[in-house]
């Protein structure tokens, strides 16, 4: 079985990817939604989340992880996840970028996936990199602000790089691609043409690859407090409703 997580609904966005290549694949995901947004938190207190977090994959039966979460990339990295196998957010996107050598792309992600300089070191010789840390978006999206706040927060941010000229818009923090049209609204109106990347694409080609996708199409959540806004994304992308959310 194969354990994702995220500090919330993120790693959704990487579930979504995976379920469309491996609709059998079976699942347990783990959203720490009590301690929500992990962006903004310091590296050792990502390393012991990353630690809780594998822990709590492992209890609930997964033998291969997928961090589904930036912020916690470095940590994993630097072997937090001990012996399981799991795979991260950024290898495979240096893998994927490949295809767009030599481009001009702007990363935007939460402070501690800009901090670690995780992507820097994955993409470097492999794109023309520039990074944009956007504070507030990653909780923004997991507590369920409206679409007028969201956009702002997007708006604000990326009119600081308004003079410059990039081919991609790189989503290094899994909750983004949940709001992808206000994303890409706002990033045509700075830089026309953008093409927005969705790494969780790129990871999931990664999953299919590595770890054993057979099943019968099982799915449980835990989350660590109850959230309306998870359970609707949740509900949104399995109407059929043939899922279990535990909260613990
Ligand atoms: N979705 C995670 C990421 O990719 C965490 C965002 C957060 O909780 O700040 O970085």
């Amino acid at each position: 079985m194969i354990g994702l997580f995220d500090s919330g609904s993120g790693g959704l966005s990487v579930l979504s990817a995976l379920r469309a290549r491996a609709p059998h694949v079976d699942i347990s995901y783990f959203g720490d939604i009590a301690h929500a947004p992990y962006g903004t938190r310091s590296a050792q207190e990502l390393i012991d989340l990353t630690v809780a977090g594998v822990t709590t994959l492992k209890e609930m039966g997964a033998t291969e992880i997928v961090s589904a979460c930036n912020s916690v990339a470095a940590s994993v990295l630097a072997g937090a996840a001990g012996t399981t196998p799991v795979i991260e957010m950024t290898r495979p996107t240096s893998r994927g970028m490949k295809a767009r050598i030599g481009t001009r792309v702007l990363l935007i992600a939460t402070p501690a996936t800009i901090d670690s300089k995780i992507y820097e070191e994955a993409l470097r010789g492999v794109v023309e990199l520039e990074s944009l840390a956007v504070p507030e978006l990653a909780g923004a999206i997991e507590f369920g602000a409206d679409d007028a706040t969201l956009s702002t927060i997007v708006h604000e941010a990326l009119k600081k790089k308004r003079d410059q000229r990039y081919d991609s818009l790189l989503l290094g923090c899994t909750h983004y691609p949940l709001v992808l049209p206000i994303i890409r609204g706002e990033a045509q109106r700075f830089f026309s043409g953008i093409a927005c990347i969705n790494p969780a694409e790129f990871v999931a080609d990664e999953v299919v690859r590595l770890f054993d996708c057979a099943g019968t199409g099982s799915l449980c959540f835990r989350i660590s407090v109850d959230s309306a806004p998870f359970r609707n994304r949740v509900h949104e992308l399995f109407p059929e409703g043939r899922y279990t959310i535990e909260c613990v």
